[in-house]
């Protein structure tokens, strides 16, 4: 039971309240947001304030700047218009806002530019902290996906503030996550995909000890077709974990689960968005080959994996999907999981991308708003800014 105080108990009238959300959100090369999802769905919070007279300020991490800088490309200033689009009304947004004090008027919002600009941020600075809390009669943390950072906006500010509580989408992504992994029906699938073992580790071994099937996928699968001896080209790996993706085999394997290793590729020499694609069979990868996509029998076999389960939790596209050539392993997964009866759950920037590219918002279970913080929420890991709330309504 999530035991924080909630926004949407609180009467805001006239209040000055400080909401932190996460628009940390993707951009295309010509600088367009190319994916609104975190801030569509932070809309329920921001409108229950505007509706009850709020004076109203709304902040946001974007991208990692360094501090103390302004830099235009971190500027929150598209997310201002999409917001303004979204609401049907302007947003303006206020560039230095930590010193100066910030004046809105009751049913108002006013953007605050990037929170990363602000010195002391990142390290959780008490003395912006409390400039911070200064500001408002109410803090909200509505940003799930920053949840597991202990930051100024995220972490400090909330002992110091008058008030502090849980926006709707914080808690219930807190609240439809724990309910889903409470109990989960069985046989549970993981899907843990990227670029690095090394960055999913802790979520590989923690997922390890739950889950009946943990389908790797991306440059993970290349590692850990490495353990079991497959050639890989000059594919992404990581040497040095080997040990531990056939340790993680090993013990899948001794509780009567799973890690499924593709058994044929798509490959190509080069990673490009004109690379000509081949399928090969997983012991005939050459060694100026680059696995880019995992082949057509792998993913049918996934896709009987998923048809078959319970539950089934999602994170990361299997192959390079931007290049349609390699997409056909995530295309697959991504129709499986909308084609199957189990529940299921999705997180994660690229896997919101691939969602979005084969249209299957509507049959997934739950899609989450987090990619760090949706892991380690999976890993049962106290986050730091759910933690300091319930500090605060104790
Ligand atoms: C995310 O995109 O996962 C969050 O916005 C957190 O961003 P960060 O990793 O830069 O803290």
């Amino acid at each position: 039971m999530l035991r924080v105080k909630r926004l949407l108990d609180l009467d805001v009238s006239n209040q000055r309240v400080f909401m932190r959300v996460d628009f940390n959100v993707p951009f295309d090369d010509e600088g367009k947001i190319s994916e609104d999802t975190r801030i569509r769905a932070a809309l329920p919070g921001i409108r229950y304030c505007l509706e009850n007279g709020a004076r109203l300020m709304v902040t946001s991490h974007l991208g990692r700047p360094t501090e103390g800088e302004f830099t235009e490309s971190d500027s929150l200033h598209p997310v201002a218009r999409r917001l303004g689009e979204l609401l049907e009304r302007e947003v303006v947004l206020v560039r230095d806002w930590v010193e100066g004090g910030v004046a809105v008027e009751p049913g108002q919002i006013v953007l605050l530019e990037n929170c990363r600009f602000n010195k002391g941020e990142k390290k959780n600075s008490d003395e912006l902290a409390q400039k911070m809390a200064a500001l408002c009669d109410i803090y909200v943390n509505d940003a799930f996906g920053a949840a597991h950072r202990a930051e100024a906006t995220t972490h400090g500010i909330a002992k110091f503030a008058p008030v502090a509580c849980a926006g709707p989408l914080l808690a219930g992504e807190l609240e439809a996550l724990g309910k889903a992994l409470e109990s989960p029906q069985r046989p549970m699938v993981a899907i843990v995909a990227g670029s690095k073992v090394s960055t999913k580790l802790t979520i590989l071994t923690s997922l390890a000890e739950k889950v009946d099937q943990l389908i790797v996928g991306g440059g993970i699968a290349n590692t850990f077709m490495a353990a079991k001896g497959l050639p890989i080209g000059k594919s992404l790996v990581e040497r040095d974990l080997v040990g531990e993706a056939a340790s993680i085999i090993e013990k899948m394997q001794a509780r009567g689960a799973g890690v499924p290793i593709p058994s044929d590729v798509v490959v190509a020499t080069e990673f490009a968005a004109d690379a000509q694609a081949r399928t090969v069979s997983a012991s005939a990868v050459a060694e100026g080959d680059m696995i880019l996509d995992i082949g057509p029998q792998s993913s049918a076999q996934l896709a009987d994996i998923i048809a078959k389960a319970g539950t089934v939790v999602w994170n990361g596209p299997v192959g390079v999907f931007e290049f349609d050539q390699f997409g056909g392993g995530t295309k697959t997964i991504a129709q499986a999981i909308a084609n199957s009866s189990a529940f299921s759950i999705a997180g994660g920037g690229d896997t919101l991308a691939a969602i979005a590219k084969y249209d299957i918002a509507d049959q997934v279970g739950y899609i989450s708003t987090g990619g760090g913080a949706f892991l380690e929420f999976l890993e049962g890991k106290v986050l730091p800014a759910v933690d300091i709330l319930e500090q605060r309504a104790r």
